[in-house]
């Protein structure tokens, strides 16, 4: 069959994939964890929506709508105490739950609350869920759970295209030969984990010598293996075993304004004990770090400067076409209000029923 009718359909005009108003409901890293300490606060702005995060004394962070719902003051101008925030401007305080404990000129705190957003640490970054209550697990890597791991930051990326457009790039079969000179044949195999996880498998054989390929050949015998998992389309774990060694490399992007990529890439391992446990995971994650930098330095070139548009789709890009099918199940929300998105279909349809809801009500 042709390829180029297999997909006409399946390419026309996706909503959520390349959409730079959008984004999927799910888990969205802020920062490192390190970055923040016991008593501090820090202003956020995540997939343009302001926020303010704080540790408490209880080690846990709160995250929270950044304006004050007395007069809009930015909270992260406030002074954590104890668990709760209180405001710089009038001392209004709001506990973990973003509920008014203390006003200080009131008998008696309001009644109001603050919105605060579901959080929580994992791999060394702290994470918020963009929705009222999390449908899903932190991304997780199966290898992974339930050990302990170390893990090493790699380079902060600013990128001049959407994260989905950068995600796809470790599924674009062709581009493995053509950019990297790495592996001749790739094929992938998808299996959809949940409604917003998807893994790609492949078990590759190089034909080339790269670089990378010539760095690693001494420490294996059998073929590597090589998946990655997306969650929600912006998050994506590459895993890479030889022999019994697993490496994992976690791309956490989120949507800038204008359909730019924030992405913060970290290299994650299981915890080894004792001195030499420790020094053969620093030695390991210190060569993927300067590893994957190598690697995306010739990707970014192209990040920069694509207008992506997969108007002829081949057998290759088939994996790709997987993804934004499987980006198209899922709940978008809106850049900055973090509202479901709703197609302009859908909205003309709900007002054209509430209009006649209200005719028959008469
Ligand atoms: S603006 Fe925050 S207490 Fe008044
Ligand atoms: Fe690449």
């Amino acid at each position: 069959m042709n390829v180029n009718s297999q997909f006409a359909n399946s390419t026309h005009k996706p909503k959520n994939f390349n959409n730079s108003e959008r984004f999927i409901e799910g888990w969205y890293w802020v920062i490192p964890s390190r970055n923040l300490s016991i008593g501090e606060v820090k202003p956020v702005n995540i997939l343009g929506r302001e926020l303010a995060i704080y540790r408490g004394k209880d080690r846990k962070v709160v995250t929270v709508d950044a304006y004050c719902p007395h007069m809009g003051a930015h909270l992260a101008e406030g002074q954590v105490d104890g668990n709760e925030l209180r405001c710089l401007f009038h001392h209004w305080k709001f506990d973990t739950q973003g509920i008014c404990v203390d006003i200080p000129c009131l008998d008696e705190p309001l009644p109001i609350k603050l919105k605060t957003w579901p959080t929580a640490e994992k791999y060394g970054m702290i994470w918020v869920w963009t929705g009222e209550y999390p449908q899903q697990p932190l991304p997780f890597i199966p290898e992974l759970e339930h050990k302990d791991c170390d893990v090493i930051f790699g380079p902060r990326l600013v990128m001049n295209c959407h994260p989905n457009v950068v995600g796809i790039n470790a599924i674009d079969a062709q581009h493995f030969n053509t950019v990297h000179q790495l592996l001749s044949e790739i094929t992938f195999e998808k299996e959809e984990l949940n409604q917003n996880a998807i893994i790609f498998r492949n078990i590759t054989y190089s034909g080339k010598d790269s670089f990378l390929i010539k760095l690693i050949r001494p420490f294996y015998k059998n073929p590597i293996t090589y998946n990655i998992c997306y969650w929600y389309g912006s998050i994506g774990i590459v895993t890479l075993n030889f022999d019994s060694l697993y490496i994992h490399v976690m791309f956490a992007m989120r949507l800038l304004e204008g359909g730019k990529t924030e992405a913060q890439t970290v290299a994650i391992i299981r915890k080894r004990k004792g001195f030499f446990g420790w020094l053969h995971n620093r030695v390991l994650l210190w060569l993927t770090k300067i590893v994957g930098k190598d690697f995306i330095k010739a990707d970014i070139k192209i990040f920069q400067t694509i207008q992506f548009d997969l108007k002829t789709p081949i057998k290759a890009d088939i994996s790709i076409m997987q993804f934004i099918n499987h980006l198209e199940k899922q709940k978008p929300l809106m850049w900055k209000t973090w509202k479901f998105a709703r197609s302009p279909d859908a909205e003309k349809k709900e007002k054209r029923e509430k209009w006649r809801d209200e005719l028959s009500n008469d």
